[in-house]
């Protein structure tokens, strides 16, 4: 692995319009995907950030690739990811997209009979199965109940080395709030817990564990 740690990170929500002002999305504004990257950055790794539509100025020091699909998302992902050492998906993907886009505004009566959904792309699954052994691949659970069962289980049907597992649809923690408590699920070692805290403060003390991650890696 190279000396100068190269970090890929994705944050905030996807958009999937059904017609040019009509979208499906989830309530992500990006804040935890921004603080890892900011944080990633501070530490002196050379960070890319590819964001869905959030409401934060781009962090210093970071290349940062706006998208708004999980489509778009996918395909900046998938050209940055080979050249990268960490890829933190942070992003909450839309699970699902309007099978045809409208070209013009589709009247709300014809809505029942227009919006059919497909599933989108598990961007974090497909570079699951192309990734490097020594590349890191750290996750996202964002679950309402069984964190710890939920977290293992996308662990290993994402081949993932970590998955940061927090809840969600709770006032306090998740989505949009100014904290977050986490836990760590690695494939060996004990579940470790992180905060309550503030999601700066937990930013740095997750790039700071998988830099730990990383330093174990460089000597096997
Ligand atoms: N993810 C992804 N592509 C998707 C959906 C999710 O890359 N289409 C990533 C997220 O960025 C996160 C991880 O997969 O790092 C888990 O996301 P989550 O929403 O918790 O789970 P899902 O895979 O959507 O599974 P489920 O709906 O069963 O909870």
């Amino acid at each position: 692995m190279a000396s100068l740690i190269r970090c890929l990170v994705s944050a905030g929500p996807t958009r999937e319009y059904f017609d040019p002002v009509r979208f499906i999305s989830n309530p992500s504004t990006g804040r935890m995907g921004f603080a890892l990257a900011r944080a990633a950055a501070a530490t002196g790794w050379e960070t890319t950030l590819v964001t869905g539509p959030a409401g934060f100025d781009d962090p210093p020091e970071t290349q940062v690739f706006h998208v708004e699909s999980a489509e778009e998302m996918h395909r900046a992902l998938g050209l940055r990811f080979s050249e990268c050492d960490v890829l933190i998906m942070a992003a909450a993907v839309s699970d699902c997209r309007p099978r045809r886009r409208a070209p013009g505004k589709v009247k709300k009566g014809d809505m029942e009979m227009c919006v059919e959904l497909e599933p989108t792309p598990d961007i974090l699954k497909t570079l699951g199965e192309r990734r490097r052994p020594d590349q890191l691949l750290v996750g996202f659970a964002a679950e309402t109940d069984r964190l710890e069962a939920e977290g293992r289980r996308k662990l290993m049907e994402k081949r993932c080395d970590v998955i940061v597992a927090n809840r969600v649809g709770v006032p306090g923690s998740g989505f949009g709030a100014a904290d977050n408590a986490v836990i760590v699920l690695t494939r060996s070692g004990a579940p470790q817990r992180m905060g309550p805290a503030p999601k700066d403060e937990l930013a740095r003390q997750l790039i700071a564990c998988f830099s730990t991650m990383i330093s174990k890696e460089q000597r096997a």
